[in-house]
């Protein structure tokens, strides 16, 4: 499966909620349990059916985002790399991106985000269908801490509104946003807000006034998990530690839903596997590898 949307990965900014750690190292790329932060991401756009994909990253810490992730060809992708100078906001994103996304219709993932649940794939392609723009709400219990939906009575979005001090609903808007064409357009129209970034609701504000913006709800049976703060963090690592104890299955594997995805061959997968020689990863697509083909 595979759409003409392009994704873009947000891995920019300083992490400095996260300070002294991301002072030597971006956040996106510390670990979750056994992965790169980046991975979870990125694998969602994978199962988005999403080839071409650009990263963003500070002028910094680009090399070691190509170190990782090269030019994605080792997974059938097609990566581009992209400077943000300055962490502008999250809608400057969409006029850094202005070329490679040469019109197309986009889903923008924030590098920090981590999505899991059975049935992430469809709900992406139904996203992927809709004209204007999708976001996803997920219930929280510290809403105030994300943009937050407003809906009206009969469910329909009033507004999204930046970690607001009293929180109309207990609705987080995801760091994952489909967006049509228009959205660089859109991005340059927009003025920043007083704290001087380019704001997504704003952007988003431009989809919901002319009634075509849709929030998705991702319900309970899904986990959306944050890494803002050292304790969410490490309960994102255990929380992918466990499931994939119990299940023998990994979360986030780049190189499993590429060959899922048949964007790689058996023998492509078997050739990664032996890249990760006799450790856990390499075992694991091997083992993939048999029971898949
Ligand atoms: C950003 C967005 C916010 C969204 C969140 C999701 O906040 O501004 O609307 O809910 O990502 O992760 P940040 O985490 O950059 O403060």
């Amino acid at each position: 499966m595979t759409t003409g949307r392009k994704g873009i990965i947000l891995a920019g900014g300083s992490g400095t909620r996260l300070w002294p750690i991301t002072m030597g190292v971006s956040k996106q790329l510390l670990p979750v349990y056994d992965k790169p932060m980046v991975y979870y991401p990125l694998t969602a756009l994978m199962l988005g059916g999403m080839r071409e994909i650009a990263v963003i990253t500070t002028p910094e810490d680009q090399p070691a985002f190509l170190r990782l992730l090269g030019d994605g060809s080792q997974w059938g992708l097609s990566l581009t790399y992209i400077v943000q100078p300055s962490p502008d906001g999250l809608a400057q994103a969409y006029l850094l991106a202005r070329d490679f996304l040469d019109g197309a219709p986009s889903a923008m993932v924030l590098g920090d985000n981590i999505f899991f649940g059975h049935g992430l794939t469809e709900m992406l392609q139904i996203a992927d269908r809709r004209d204007g723009g999708t976001v996803f709400g997920y219930h929280v219990a510290d809403p105030e801490r994300y943009g937050v939906v407003d809906f009206d009575d009969q469910g329909r979005v009033k507004a999204i509104v930046e970690k607001p001090a009293r929180p109309p609903s207990n609705f987080a808007v995801t760091g994952l946003y489909y967006l049509d064409g228009e959205a660089p357009d859109r991005a340059a129209q927009i003025r920043p807000s007083p704290r001087g970034e380019l704001e997504i609701v704003d952007l988003l504000e431009t989809y919901r006034a002319e009634g075509r913006l849709q929030v998705e709800r991702m319900g309970r049976g899904y986990a959306w998990l944050d890494t803002g703060t050292h304790g969410s963090l490490l309960d994102a690592g255990n929380f992918v530690r466990t499931l994939e104890e119990r299940q023998g299955l990994q979360i986030g594997s780049p190189d499993e839903i590429a060959f899922q995805n048949g964007w790689i061959t058996a023998e492509a997968l078997a050739a990664r596997a032996a890249k990760f020689g006799k450790n856990g990863y390499g075992a694991y697509l091997k083992s993939r590898l048999k029971e898949m083909s």
